[in-house]
């Protein structure tokens, strides 16, 4: 039987929606809000609003580009959470009216799984079970894949994300938000191990980012004394080395993880796993010790819907579905 889904995705910055007919994305449109960027950081209450305001022109779009009449969906599916209170209320409230007023079911999305499922969206895809390492503003988790409705969160950090570790050491050196992309580009020019910061040690597979952070800061501080200048004119050092020590965190676990389950199939979701350095060191891994890598086209690291059209479709196939009275949740277990 034919299944068409419409996604919707609204739990941090951006506002985006989907159209996926029998497994294919039809339309992804993704918009991005820059409102924050002055400001350092997401602001809450400002996303909020512009997903308000772009929520109905991204759907439209995202219909229009399918080439998709709306009485022609089968499903509505949003993400439920984890995300930020107020910003997840707009997606949620949307689907719920959309699916009410179509009298169609309602799928609801745990945006971590949504990253996870994003490998499903084209070829080459992972088979069951692999491990993936899932890493972005928000969180670093290696979750184990046991199918597309069972996963299990067998390591994560227990304070900052590796996204937040990039993006405040971006901020310290005086760069915009988000850091992560600049710091990866100015890594490209400069020496990973000019300067060594002490990577913080975690039992088993979890870890921690926000040593890290307060040591980059004592850092800069003490070289700043030194030569005023030291951050104009070791910008490429600096963001390589910092770089070349959260990428060795992050593999570190990943190598204990692949011993202790001895499952080979690696795949890495999230916005940081736009990151170069994980790449080129998670693809140099992989054929040092046989494993099989899996990386998502970049407009499918970051949060789009067409991950969580996805992880619906999956869920449409089982005949899970949810009810009018569901409410978003900031915090959202896998
Ligand atoms: O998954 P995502 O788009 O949103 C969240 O759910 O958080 O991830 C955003 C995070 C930000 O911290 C951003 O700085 C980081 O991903 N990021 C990167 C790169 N591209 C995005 N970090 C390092 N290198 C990159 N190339
Ligand atoms: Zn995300």
């Amino acid at each position: 039987m034919d299944c068409i889904i419409l996604a919707i995705e609204s739990s941090c910055d951006e506002t985006s929606a989907s159209v996926l007919h029998n497994g294919k994305i039809l339309s992804n449109v993704v918009a991005s809000q820059e409102v924050h960027h002055q400001y350092g950081g997401v602001v809450p209450e400002l996303a909020s609003r512009a997903h308000q305001q772009n929520i109905v022109p991204v759907v439209s779009e995202s219909l229009k580009n399918a080439n998709i009449n709306k009485k022609q969906l089968n499903a509505v599916a949003f993400t439920r959470g984890p995300g930020l209170l107020g910003a997840l209320l707009v997606g949620t409230s949307f689907a719920k009216s959309f699916a009410l007023a179509l009298n169609i079911p309602l799928i609801e999305v745990n945006h971590m799984e949504a990253h996870v499922l994003a490998h499903f969206i084209d070829e080459p895809k992972p088979t069951f079970p692999f491990l993936c390492l899932t890493v972005s503003g928000g969180h670093t988790q290696i979750v184990l894949v046991k199918s597309a409705l069972d996963m299990e969160v067998i390591g994560e950090t227990q304070d900052d994300a590796v996204g937040e570790a990039f993006d405040k050491t971006a901020k310290l050196m005086g760069l915009p938000y988000p850091g992560g992309p600049l710091v990866d580009k100015y890594a490209k020019e400069g020496n990973p191990l000019a300067y060594t910061f002490p990577a913080t040690e975690m039992p088993g597979l979890n870890y921690s980012f926000s040593g890290i952070k307060t040591a980059f800061m004592y850092f800069l501080r003490d070289q700043l004394k030194a030569n005023p200048r030291f951050v104009e004119e070791n910008t490429d050092d600096i963001c390589a080395s910092i770089q070349h020590t959260l990428v060795k965190m992050l593999l570190q676990k990943v190598k204990k993880a692949v011993s202790e389950t001895g499952i080979r199939q690696v795949a890495i979701a999230g916005g940081v796993s736009a990151n170069s350095g994980l790449r080129q060191a998670l693809a140099e891994e992989a054929k040092k010790r046989n494993w099989e890598v899996f990386i998502p086209r970049f407009e499918y690291c970051t949060d789009n819907a067409a991950m969580i059209a996805m992880a619906a479709y999956f869920k449409y196939e089982a005949g899970r579905f949810t009810h009018q009275m569901v409410s978003p949740l900031a915090r959202m277990p896998i």
